[in-house]
């Protein structure tokens, strides 16, 4: 079974199976939309991956420009966003490289992610304090004063609450609040599968044999999961 990374980097496609399944009522697109003012703003989104995030709110935007270090979520991002390929640009960057924090003007209204930064937080093993501050930091130097920052991340699948799924990713869910004064919306985003075999092998192949043994545990086909958007003015 190949690890999230190997995923990213060679099984777009497959990534692209499981989450067509994920959120089917729209939750966070309509979250989202409530929270941040797309209507012809310029957007940056870092680990744009195959664009699922960015399609929600593609049509309002002015411009984009997504980030990734994967050639083959890109590949499959710009299949999916093909009606909006003028005002959309992809480059291919690691946002943990130090050369992140050379990135060109100009700068955005809204700068996001989803789901790729608790990544990073993870690889930099350890001090969660400074990897935050980066991140946070990396976003602020491309905001346009009045402008927006929004991480997208799990706040825990096939459970019955939202909460931060593990130590890491609370100590960094706590940073973003506490010290860097993001307020958090918790968002369900379940998902909703046709049959059992497909919600097992969906869900085992990206999150592993154990949470397909909890799928199958739980006994429906529709697995609960809850999304945190964590936002801040500039
Ligand atoms: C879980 S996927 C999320 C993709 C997309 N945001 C979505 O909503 O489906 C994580 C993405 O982050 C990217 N990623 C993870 N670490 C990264 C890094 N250090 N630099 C650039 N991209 C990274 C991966 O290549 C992958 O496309």
């Amino acid at each position: 079974m190949p690890s999230m990374y190997e995923i990213y980097q060679s099984h777009a496609d497959q990534y692209d199976e499981l989450i067509a399944h994920e959120d089917p009522d729209g939750n966070l697109r309509a979250a989202l939309c409530e929270l941040l003012d797309f209507e012809g703003a310029d957007v940056i989104e870092f680990g744009a991956g195959t664009g699922r995030l960015t399609e929600l709110y593609a049509e309002r935007a002015g411009s984009i420009r997504c980030f990734d270090r994967s050639a083959d979520m890109r590949r499959r991002a710009a299949v999916r966003l093909e009606a909006y390929s003028e005002k959309m640009s992809y480059e291919l960057m690691d946002h943990a490289a130090p050369e992140a924090s050379r990135i060109a003007a100009p700068r955005a209204d809204i700068v996001l992610e989803g789901w790729a930064f608790g990544h990073t937080v993870f690889d930099d093993g350890g001090n969660v304090a400074a990897s935050t501050a980066r991140l946070v930091d990396l976003c602020k130097a491309v905001t346009r004063s009045g402008g927006s920052i929004a991480f997208i991340e799990t706040l825990g699948t096939n459970v019955d609450r939202p909460a931060p799924p593990g130590e890491i990713l609370n100590a960094f869910y706590q940073e973003l609040e506490g010290h860097h004064g993001f307020e958090k919306t918790v968002v369900p985003t379940p998902y909703r599968f046709p049959d059992m075999d497909t919600a097992l092998k969906t869900m085992g192949f990206f999150f592993g044999p154990p949470m397909a043994e909890t799928v199958r545990a739980r006994g429906t086909t529709e697995v609960p999961e809850f999304t945190g958007i964590w936002s801040l003015k500039v």
